[in-house]
């Protein structure tokens, strides 16, 4: 490819990511790089299959993120059968996609796997209550399913976070069969889009937001955000309103988090004391 194709495929790959404002002049560039800028949630997918191999591949993918001090504190389960589809997307305020995606896959934050260790060499895991270790175990499970996201991407196959299992961690508990101390983080749906839906890139904050040098700046804000939420707005795949607004009804009442103010004495519950 010659270098004035490459220089118009980043400069149209970041106008897209951030809806505004040029590529910086020198710019390193690659697939790969090219394929994490295109991501986009997916939610609506066709009924085809995903290719022979493709799971222990997304799966060998996810297993090669970094882990917390290579401790693995996570695990997967892949959910094929219908029932237990539809409890999982019922607990996931009804989005049908978590019924309609040919692979369907949770994530889990996995400590009772040391659990088990500790029991067989007879040793007492103390930090294993401890909330520090969730977290460990919650970043090490978002790491994995990341790298299997853009495993899928990079096969052309579309993915789709489910956060909303959380509305209900014991349940998603009770319909994998989870052992006390394992808990579903997030699903994640994985197919081929259906192309009918309309989806595509929802630009992101201006780089000025979110990165800081040398010392976090909290004064660059306000202008930033009214020029994000006027490029949010107009985006074709934002979701309607600006980005203020959906932060807002996100984080604005209680009842948007659809049950998980009580994650906490739910986690206690299913073995994670959070100490
Ligand atoms: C941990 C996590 C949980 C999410 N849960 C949901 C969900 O339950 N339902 C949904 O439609 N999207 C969910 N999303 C997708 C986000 O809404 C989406 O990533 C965000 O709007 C940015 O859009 P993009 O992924 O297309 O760039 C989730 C994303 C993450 C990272």
């Amino acid at each position: 490819m010659d270098a004035d194709t490459t220089r118009q495929r980043i400069d149209a790959a970041w106008r897209e990511r951030y809806g505004q404002g040029a590529a910086p002049e020198a710019l390193p560039w690659n697939d790969t790089i090219a394929l994490l800028m295109r991501h986009h949630s997916v939610r609506a997918y066709k009924p085809d299959p995903v290719p022979e191999g493709t799971l222990p591949l997304l799966v060998a993918a996810a297993q090669s993120a970094a882990t917390s001090s290579n401790m693995q504190t996570w695990s997967v389960v892949a959910v094929s059968d219908p029932g237990t589809r539809a409890k999982l997307a019922a607990i996931a305020a009804n989005q049908k996609h978590v019924e309609q995606c040919p692979l369907f896959l949770v994530f889990l934050a996995d400590l009772s796997r040391a659990g088990r260790i500790g029991e067989r060499i007879g040793q007492p895991m103390e930090n294993l209550p401890y909330f520090e270790t969730f977290l460990v175990a919650s970043i090490d499970a978002a790491l994995a399913a990341q790298n299997a996201v853009v495993a899928a991407e990079s096969l052309g196959l579309s993915t789709l976070y489910i956060g909303a299992l959380r509305n209900d961690p014991e349940g998603v508990a009770t319909a994998l069969g989870l052992p006390p101390g394992a808990m579903g983080v997030f699903g994640l749906c994985v197919g081929y889009a259906d192309r009918d839906v309309p989806a595509g890139i929802r630009p992101r904050l201006p780089q000025a937001a979110v990165f800081h040098d040398e010392r976090y700046d909290a004064g660059v804000d306000a202008d930033l955000l009214a020029s994000y939420d006027a490029t949010f707005e107009g985006s074709r795949h934002g979701g309607g309103g600006s980005w203020t607004d959906r932060v807002r009804n996100r984080l604005g009442r209680i009842s948007q988090l659809a049950g998980r103010d009580g994650l906490k004495p739910a986690l206690r519950r299913m073995g994670f004391p959070l100490k």
